[in-house]
């Protein structure tokens, strides 16, 4: 099982940015974690971060049909991009929408998510955990347990 987990803008930036609300860890720390994970679990996992709503929209079209499913944690895109929603809607295998903080705990605008209804569903809130349970959630459905 093969699944591509995407960045969004500023995600980049993780242990140097509002620490107080993202945590402390680095993305490379994360996605470190998440390598050994997936090893533990017999999946492959491939990252893709870039602050650019184009690039992140092409290599979702590169997607298709290369992965099993999708993690993606669309940062502040989440709260606007309909060309985002449009891309991921285009994709036929599962994504997962992930999120370091509560994104229903904080400021108006970031309560609501475009890009959710398209997406099998989120989990948001765990910090870097949301990545890993995301992971989880993927491997238990394909072994159906
Ligand atoms: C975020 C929440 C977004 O509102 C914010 O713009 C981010 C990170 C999160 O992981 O909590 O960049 O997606």
């Amino acid at each position: 099982m093969k699944i591509l987990i995407i960045n969004g803008p500023n995600l980049n930036f993780l242990g140097r940015r509002k620490e107080e609300i993202y945590g402390q860890m680095s993305l490379e720390e994360i996605n470190q974690r998440l390598v050994e994970k997936a090893k533990a679990l017999d999946m492959q996992v491939e990252f893709f971060q870039s602050n650019s709503e184009g690039e992140i929209i092409d290599r979702i079209q590169q997607a298709a049909d290369v992965y099993d499913g999708l993690i993606i944690n669309p940062g502040a895109l989440t709260h606007y991009s309909y060309a985002l929603r449009d891309a991921l809607e285009s994709l036929s295998v599962p994504v997962i929408e992930v999120h370091l903080s509560n994104i229903f705990a904080r400021e108006d605008f970031r309560q609501k998510s475009v890009t959710a209804p398209v997406c099998a569903g989120v989990i948001t809130g765990f910090g870097w955990r949301s990545y890993l349970a995301a992971l989880e959630v993927f491997h238990q459905w394909v072994s159906q347990l």
